[in-house]
């Protein structure tokens, strides 16, 4: 990852035996370089955070491909890790000093949850906003996790897919280390407030134990940042007010407390080991490729099959609805110009409440209100969440969509998109979560 603030990154020395004199600048001739001295075979040359190098059959190649290899003419050498520039300079010992620094440029993030809906298009985003990123998603490819998602970019070469498990220490030590990974953005949680009711031990599990052995793999690693996707939610409700990021966490749900372990995990991290650690806490998110169970994706699809919206209570709980590309650009300032150690609340300060949101979805659809259905609210639903944003404004960021733009977008996305969700709305894993969780609420 490039950090706005710094031009360069450290400069890796790599000691090369040569026959014969000193040169500048030239390609290195094959002969000037003993191979035998690089402890033939295939066993490690060098290795450290950023690339382990090999020596294979004469050649000098990096673990993961790039687009930029370079090649040194008349010379079995590839540097296909990561771009370098390379200086020859300082011939002593008989030996020759490569200079090679990472270009500045490069950055190689590992995005966690990068198969579910904010992460799936964080990841579209950051290929977009940065041309010389390479991004390893890592996914275990839960209910939530969708490949669909990120269809788009098979055979992008700067985007590789893991199916794996963040909880799972040997596979991130195995991906930190063949991808010189400089760079951990973690989105992989699970994140249903609804479920977390039905079975809270595989929140802790992957909320709070998998921050912890991404956080292990950033101090072993010595990542240039450490992200944590984190959410509203930790606040608890706000009757009144703007929730800051000093204020203290008052979770209501085993999901927001997951989330909230996750975060002071991040923190202790910061203070203990020094991994540069942020936090971003952001509001609701609506856009493509979210969940059908979530409920605007949930109400859009179901006005469209004209079948109930089923909301909870009185429907007046308040929400701030950004659109999620707003609160992807929010997370790229954030990684590039926030302060290690800080939290940063993403959200627009705009409020509406779900019957609102309801009635526009329908609005949009051109179907009628009739299709509301009240049902028995959710214990311990918060009734209002609200960010004060201040602190990431001074960043620069800002959301750039109205809720009334977003929820249009969304809505039109769903409609386009019908491919994306009905395979989903009709699988069996679906169906049966629907029925456990609106079956007898819808009858009564
Ligand atoms: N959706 C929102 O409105 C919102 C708002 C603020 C913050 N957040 C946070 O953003 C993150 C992403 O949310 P989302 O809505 O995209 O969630 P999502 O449920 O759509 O996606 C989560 C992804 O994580 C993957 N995953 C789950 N457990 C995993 C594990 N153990 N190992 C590897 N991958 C695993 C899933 O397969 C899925 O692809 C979460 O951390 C959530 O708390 C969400």
């Amino acid at each position: 990852m490039k950090p706005q603030s710094r031009c360069s990154r450290t400069v890796f020395l790599v000691r090369f035996l040569v026959l014969s004199g000193g040169f500048a600048g030239a390609p290195l001739p094959a002969q000037n370089i003993f191979t035998d001295d690089f402890s033939a075979g295939a066993s490690p040359l060098w290795s450290n955070t950023r690339g382990n190098w090999v020596v294979a059959n004469g050649s000098y190649t990096a673990q993961q491909p790039s687009n930029n290899p370079l090649t040194f003419s008349g010379l079995p050498f590839q540097l296909k890790d990561f771009v370098l520039s390379v200086d020859i300079n300082d011939v002593a010992d008989g030996g020759i000093w490569l200079r090679c620094t990472p270009d500045a440029q490069n950055g190689v993030l590992l995005v966690t949850g990068g198969a579910g809906f904010i992460g799936s298009n964080f990841v579209r985003y950051l290929l977009e906003a940065h041309p010389d990123y390479r991004v390893i998603v890592l996914d275990k490819l839960t209910y939530a996790g969708n490949l669909d998602n990120l269809k788009d970019l098979v055979g992008n070469p700067r985007y590789t897919f893991r199916q794996g498990d963040i909880c799972d220490i040997a596979l991130v030590d195995e991906i930190m280390r063949a991808h010189a990974i400089d760079t951990i953005v973690n989105f992989a949680a699970e994140s249903h407030v609804d479920r977390s009711l039905m079975e809270p031990g595989a929140f802790i599990q992957t909320d709070v134990y998998g921050t912890y052995v991404l956080l292990e793999a950033a101090k072993k690693y010595g990542v240039e940042r450490y992200h944590q996707v984190s959410t509203d939610e930790v606040y608890g409700e706000v009757l009144e007010g703007r929730s800051q990021e000093t204020d203290r966490l008052h979770t209501r749900s085993p999901y927001s407390a997951s989330k909230a372990g996750a975060d002071l995990m991040c923190l202790a991290y910061y203070t203990s080991f020094n991994v540069p650690v942020t936090i971003t806490r952001g509001s609701n998110n609506i856009g493509p490729y979210q969940y059908p169970e979530k409920v605007v994706p949930l109400f859009i699809t179901n006005a469209i099959d004209d079948l109930p919206l089923p909301l909870y209570g009185d429907g007046s709980q308040m929400r701030d609805y950004q659109y999620v590309l707003d609160h992807c650009a929010g997370i790229d300032v954030v990684l590039h110009r926030g302060q290690p150690g800080e939290i940063y609340n993403l959200g627009t300060g705009e409020e509406t409440s779900n019957l609102t949101m309801a009635r526009l979805i329908l609005k949009l659809l051109g179907k009628p209100e009739s299709l509301i259905q009240r049902v028995t609210d959710r214990p311990g639903h918060d009734r209002r969440y609200a960010l004060d944003c201040s602190k990431v404004q001074q960043l620069g960021w800002r959301s750039q969509h109205t809720f009334d733009q977003a929820i249009e977008k969304t809505v039109r996305w769903y409609v386009d998109n019908e491919w994306w969700w009905r395979k989903i709305k009709t699988g069996a894993h679906y169906r049966e979560y629907y029925a456990r969780q609106y079956g007898d609420r819808l009858q009564s």
